[in-house]
């Protein structure tokens, strides 16, 4: 159903962000790593490239805001909120630090009600209350930082049409199984006709690393990638093997510089092959919101 709107020639979503600011991080399934990638994304742009960075969290039920909020997070009003009242974003609007502000998702209640919104308006109306609610506070940042909810939630055609709404560049995220690679581009680039930025090849196993025949076949997803344009980059599965090791905060540190070197064109990190692993979220919380630079 969702993907038969998408596909829908009818669908009209010109630009009205002019300004090429947003990126918006998606998957198409769950547990991808969508919410992590976006705060170390969002750590990335403030930190490394000193830009004003708003990241608004649209995930309700786990989303970034959590790494810089802590898990009360999801208690908090937010995006959904002011797209379901109306009004303006800034009152809901967290300072972590001058260059990194945040907005939390909302209450599961306005995720729902938006939800509905969907299907009483149309996809094309509710883009553009998106793209609205974003322009008032366009000109305060430099980038602003997008972490989506699962697809299934707000449906593939508003994921297109918020995309080119908001003139956004894409960040795409897949597991690192080869089938869930290509799968995933192939519904990117022959279903949506996205292309994004960058594609994050996430929670690739250790044995992947290993495992010589493993290895080439994740290598050549990556060329395959790279090939059409895109770059790539691949996080490896930390905790799954490990589990004495914690997320160290060089590690984040180094997947940070990785993000900034690929986007912004910033620095040369000195690795990209990352190693370390650990239980991620209560540490992946206190490094990312302590990493000093
Ligand atoms: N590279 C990784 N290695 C291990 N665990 C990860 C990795 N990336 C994400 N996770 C974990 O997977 C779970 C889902 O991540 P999350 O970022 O919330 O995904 P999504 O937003 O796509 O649903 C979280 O528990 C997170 O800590
Ligand atoms: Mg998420």
């Amino acid at each position: 159903m969702g993907l038969d709107v998408a596909r829908k020639k009818s669908i009209e979503c010109e630009p009205l962000l002019h300004e090429k600011k947003v990126l918006v991080v998606w998957g198409i399934k769950g547990g991808v790593g969508k919410s992590t990638v976006s705060a170390l994304l969002a750590s990335a742009s403030a930190n490394i490239r000193s830009a004003k960075t708003l990241l608004v969290d649209t995930d309700f039920r786990d989303g970034a805001s959590r790494f810089f909020l802590g898990e009360e997070a999801r208690k908090l009003k937010g995006w959904y909120d002011v797209l379901i009242e109306g009004g303006t974003l800034d009152k809901f609007i967290h300072t972590v630090s001058p260059n990194l502000h945040v907005i939390p998702s909302g209450t599961l209640d306005s995720a729902l009600k938006f939800s509905s919104l969907i299907a009483k308006k149309g996809v094309e109306k509710v883009a553009r209350l998106i793209a609205n609610t974003l322009l008032q506070i366009q000109e305060d940042y430099e980038q602003i930082i997008l972490d989506s909810p699962v697809t299934s939630f707000v449906d593939i055609p508003i994921l297109k049409c918020n995309i080119s709404t908001l003139n956004a560049d894409s960040v795409l995220l897949s597991q690192a199984s080869l089938g869930e690679v290509q799968r995933t581009l192939n519904i990117a680039l022959s279903v949506l006709g996205i292309k994004p930025l960058l594609f994050v090849i996430n929670q690739v196993h250790p044995k992947i690393l290993t495992d010589a025949n493993e290895r080439r076949l994740i290598i050549g997803a990556i060329f395959n990638i790279i090939q059409r344009g895109i770059k790539a980059i691949a996080l490896p599965l930390h905790g799954s093997l490990y589990k004495e090791i914690r997320w160290r905060s060089s590690t984040v540190k180094a997947i940070v510089e990785c993000f900034s070197f690929l986007l912004w064109g910033i620095g040369e990190p000195k690795t990209c092959v990352l190693a370390t692993s650990g239980l991620v979220d209560e540490d992946m919380i206190k490094q990312i919101s302590a990493i000093e630079f």
